[in-house]
């Protein structure tokens, strides 16, 4: 993991020191921040190196699968289940979970893995038998569940059992002096991945990487580096070269964007919302990450509307 910035080095001590413990970790930070990669490392550097990680995409599955992928289920549990199947929790054990985008989590799963942090407990659908496992949990948000405790929307019990050591991993625009040892790490990579002529970056197309404000965080500039990296014909990269996405963006003021005319700010927040659900083709998940909400949220500003069925 590359980082020379006050906050990187921060997060690479306290990834050193919470390692070895058993300790739940909870990594908040914007999408492409390195969340995935510092669960990886954390649990690369503990005593469960050897033993299962892995990894739940709490978005990835719709609310009615996630019980049974997470917890397993019985034969009989329900119509289809024609065979017994231990869940991802069972998998993990003795090793380490990953719990991603756990703002997601809908209110009955967030139930049981209360359970599961405090008792290291649960069952499997359709089974009264309590199992007991062996894990270490860690949890990432890309949004404040803080305000999706003010909602309702998350447990205020589970969000304090997974808050025992949060890490705030700041956006790469925070953090600009990562900037060039990182472009250097993905030239180096990217280079003998693609085959690419490209060795270094010139002054010039550094400052380029430096005045972009990266929303994408490192996973765009990888993603940057890469199409730039591929159309490149000479050894050095030039500032030409450098594939931005996009121009930097405005800066919103309120000034200019205040509401529509005649319009009430609830009236100007559904407009928005329908927007969203309209751009994301009715897609809750994807809708919510465009607002910067969690699932959970944007479902209940819908109920709020009279639009969640
Ligand atoms: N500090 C870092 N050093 C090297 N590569 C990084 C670093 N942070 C992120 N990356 C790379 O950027 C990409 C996005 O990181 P990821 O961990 O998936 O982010 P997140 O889970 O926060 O969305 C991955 O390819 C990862 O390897
Ligand atoms: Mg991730």
């Amino acid at each position: 993991m590359v980082g020379h910035s006050e906050g990187m080095r921060e997060i690479f001590s306290t990834i050193t020191r919470v390692a070895p413990t058993r300790a739940t970790v909870l990594l908040c930070g914007e999408s492409g921040v390195g969340k995935d990669m510092i669960a990886r490392a954390i649990h690369h550097h503990s005593p469960r190196a050897d033993r299962p990680f892995v990894k739940i995409n709490c978005t990835a599955l719709p609310e009615n699968l996630m019980e049974s992928e997470l917890f397993g289920y019985e034969k009989g549990a329900f119509t289809g289940a024609n065979t017994s199947k231990p869940g991802k929790f069972e998998q993990a054990d003795t090793g380490t979970v990953f719990l991603d985008e756990i703002g997601d989590v809908p209110a009955s799963v967030q139930v049981k893995l209360l359970r599961i942090l405090q008792e290291r407990e649960f069952e499997r659908l359709g089974s009264n038998k309590v199992k007991h496992i062996d894990v270490r949990v860690l949890a990432a948000t890309n949004v404040d569940l803080r305000a999706a405790l003010e909602q309702g929307t998350f447990r205020e019990d589970l969000y304090y059992r997974l808050n025992v050591l949060p890490i705030n991993i700041p956006p790469l625009r925070e953090r600009k002096e990562d900037i060039p040892y990182l472009a250097g790490f993905f030239v180096k990579k990217l280079g003998k991945d693609l085959g690419s002529p490209v060795q270094s970056i010139s002054d010039a197309a550094m400052q380029r990487l430096l005045g972009y404000h990266w929303p994408g965080n490192v996973r765009e500039l990888e993603n940057v580096l890469e199409r730039s990296m591929v159309l490149a014909n000479g050894a050095i990269l030039e500032a030409g070269d450098v594939k931005l996405d996009t121009a930097p963006a405005a800066r919103f003021t309120v000034a200019d964007n205040f509401l529509p005319e005649g319009t009430t700010l609830d009236q100007y927040e559904q407009s928005i919302i329908r927007e969203a659900l309209r751009r994301a083709n009715g897609n809750k998940s994807q809708a919510a990450r465009m607002l910067g909400l969690t699932r959970n949220a944007l479902r209940y500003r819908l109920s709020q509307m009279g639009l969640e069925s």
